[in-house]
């Protein structure tokens, strides 16, 4: 029968496809499996011929079609892996000029900040992300119904209903990295805990679900509200400029006593007053205090032989004062062209 002879002869040629190029390949392809290939056309005389043949020519046909393909296939990745053609590829051109990343905003300030601190004398201690109730709230004095321990403003990863095992929740500050620190050593302890934290928090232009802080905490023997004082004056100055004055507002945190928060003469109208100070000349950067007993003592330092000051600053907070950064949400985006604007930084 003339199409089965057909068939076998072009399956012999198959095996003898020869190509040094896409190109030729695609030729191959086109030749044999396209729509009105030589293949495509033995499908339409397969329809033609007495019923009785159909299963054995049909297996054949089959055949060939699947061997061609597979052929074809083999050419390609062959080809593929073909070690560059030195005639046609200029070794000696330039290559193509690789864009460079820089850093991002909140690392350089982030970096800024850590250098100020340790030239005099404090050293970075991390901790988790994911943390639990103990060392986020119980041992900085929080009361059990303090409404950051609440599902609208903390992210819980799992509660226990009967208060067996401990919450375990997303950070809402570094704080928590002083419990891990003092719980791990004893005085004298002088760390910078920078880091991540979470807040439920709907996703606005000046607020964020997660933020970035930088938490100081000093103890010693004698450690007093001056010394707090002049080592957040010498900041403030390294940060913002020699001209740049403090001012410390009385306030509540769980875990300092007596607490505190610091504002900077305003580093865009100096002081006069503008539209960024609120026409105060005057701009709130952090909150700090002396340390509570409470929270020494839960964490197994002696408070009648030590004392300490802590304070804890967001990285955002500080970068907008810096760069003017009006919208937190530019910080998460990653739009090269805010971020290429800090290439020189
Ligand atoms: N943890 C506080 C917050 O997230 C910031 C803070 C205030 C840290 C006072 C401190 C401090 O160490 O003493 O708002």
């Amino acid at each position: 029968m003339a199409l089965k002879q057909r068939i076998q002869e072009l399956l012999s040629e198959v095996d003898r496809f020869k190509a040094d190029s896409q190109e030729e390949i695609e030729a191959l392809r086109i030749k044999y499996l396209s729509k009105k290939g030589d293949i495509s056309v033995l499908f339409d005389e397969f329809r033609t011929i007495a019923k009785e043949d159909k299963r054995e020519v049909g297996q054949l046909l089959n055949q060939l079609k699947a061997a061609a393909q597979e052929r074809i296939e083999t050419l390609r990745q062959s080809i593929d892996s073909k070690p560059v053609d030195a005639q046609t590829t200029d070794l000696t051109r330039t290559a193509d000029p690789i864009g460079l990343g820089t850093r991002h905003p909140l690392s350089l300030v982030r970096q800024e900040i850590i250098d100020i601190f340790s030239r005099i004398g404090f050293s970075v201690a991390e901790g988790p992300e994911i943390e639990d109730d103990e060392h986020v709230f119980t041992l900085l004095n929080f009361p059990p119904e303090h409404p950051a321990r609440d599902m609208q403003d903390t992210f819980f990863v799992s509660r226990d209903p009967n208060r067996v095992a401990r919450d375990v929740l997303l950070r809402t500050h570094t704080s928590s990295v002083q419990t891990r620190v003092m719980l791990s050593q004893q005085p004298p302890i002088r760390i910078l805990s920078p880091g991540r934290v979470y807040r439920n928090e709907a996703i606005s232009a000046r607020a964020h679900c997660f933020f970035h802080q930088v938490e100081g905490l000093y103890i010693d023997r004698n450690v007093s509200f001056a010394d707090l004082r002049q080592t957040l004056l010498y900041f403030a100055k390294e940060m913002f400029g020699e001209d740049t004055q403090i001012r410390l507002r009385p306030s509540y945190f769980p875990f300092t006593e007596p607490s505190a928060e610091m504002d900077i003469s305003c580093n865009i109208c100096g002081g006069s007053g503008c539209g960024f100070c609120k026409h105060t000349g005057w701009v709130e950067i952090l909150g700090c205090g002396m340390v509570d007993p409470n929270v020494l003592e839960a964490c197994g330092i002696d408070s009648k032989e030590y004392t300490g000051y802590a304070f804890g600053m967001g990285v955002e907070r500080i970068t907008n004062l810096k760069y003017r950064v009006k919208d937190l949400r530019m910080f998460s985006e990653n739009d090269v062209r805010f971020l290429r604007q800090f290439e020189s930084c």
